[in-house]
């Protein structure tokens, strides 16, 4: 955990997000800062974050310089930690943490002075019951919230070091391997709708997809149709 500078718990707030925001106008990142419980806790694309005690969110605040990628790498670590209490997690490009087709966990990265990545993964919250798309740790194992928290910081911090030196591209074989749809047909909403066969990831974490047009390089988008 030698990579962060300080950890912050507490027991409620709006968003880790925008708390880690406040907090960095007087502690200096790279520092964590999670909450048992957020009352507005958000998602990508401006949806809401769901976050009712048991489950762990946190936003980490780092001072990076090249963010090329870093949403795409800072899903190795989550995955490494999950996989040993649950072992089909993979990777819906570009970060979303799934397991049978379900989401798990997602990951958020706003940059203002600093790089804010929240995370938030389903451990042993109460899923909202109309949230069909989603999953949760503790369908699968009784591991702590407290113990999965202390041990992605502790892989972060080993990876990171290599992540600013040669960039995503020193983990990109790795990240397919966890790719859940490699070398199958999908439909990516980017600037445009592309379909595709999925060839893999490039040194950024772009998707590479074989179209009608050729490959396409894909920066930035969400794959569609994918949770039943
Ligand atoms: C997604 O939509 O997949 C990203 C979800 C990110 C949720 C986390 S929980 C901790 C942090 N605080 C927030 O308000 N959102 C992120």
């Amino acid at each position: 955990m030698e990579y962060f500078k300080s950890i912050i718990i507490v027991h409620e707030c709006d968003s880790t997000m925008d708390l880690g925001r406040k907090l960095s106008e007087f502690i200096s990142p790279p520092f964590v800062v999670r909450s048992d419980i957020q009352t507005l806790g958000r998602g990508q694309y401006g949806r809401i974050w769901r976050s009712s005690y048991g489950g762990l969110y946190f936003t980490e605040v780092l001072p990076l310089e090249n963010v090329l990628g870093f949403s795409t790498f800072i899903s190795i670590p989550i995955i490494r930690v999950l996989r040993k209490y649950v072992k089909e997690v993979g990777v819906k490009w570009p970060n979303d943490i799934v397991v049978n087709r379900k989401k798990l966990g997602g990951i958020l990265v706003e940059k203002s002075k600093f790089t804010n990545t929240g995370i938030g993964i389903n451990v042993k919250n109460e899923l909202h019951e109309f949230d069909l798309i989603a999953t949760k740790v503790s369908n699968f194992s009784s591991v702590e919230v407290d113990t999965l928290f202390f041990e992605i910081l502790e892989e972060e911090s080993i990876l990171i070091d290599e992540f600013i030196k040669y960039g995503f591209k020193a983990f990109k074989e790795e990240y397919e391997g966890y790719l859940v749809f490699l070398k199958e047909r999908i439909k990516v909403e980017s600037s445009e709708i592309y379909e595709g066969l999925v060839l893999g990831v490039g040194d950024s974490g772009e998707l590479l997809l074989y179209t009608e047009r050729g490959i396409q390089r894909i920066f930035s988008g969400t794959v569609l149709n994918y949770y039943e």
